[in-house]
């Protein structure tokens, strides 16, 4: 595997209700989305892990083809 799945071509927006430590979903393999749930076992990818603050927003890619992990970059908007 060496191109990410695209999980879906739009960004999951989400909101920490606490400080936390999210993983990010990096192959796309992943039946948690925005996040990791382990599927990257033996597909060369690795979650990217991120702090957020209580009360943080984020849009985060969902196409797996951001210059910018774990956000949105708009990339989404060039699939096909
Ligand atoms: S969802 Fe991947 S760049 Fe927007």
């Amino acid at each position: 595997m060496d191109k990410p799945l695209v999980a879906q071509k739009s960004p999951y927006m989400y909101k920490a209700d606490k400080d936390e430590k999210v993983a990010w979903c990096s192959c796309g393999k992943s039946t948690k989305q925005p996040f990791c749930d382990g599927s990257h076992k033996g597909s060369g990818f690795k979650p990217l892990i991120y702090d957020m603050k209580s009360g943080q927003g984020c849009a985060f890619c969902g196409c797996k083809q951001t210059k910018n992990s774990p956000m949105c970059d708009g990339s989404h908007s060039k699939i096909d």
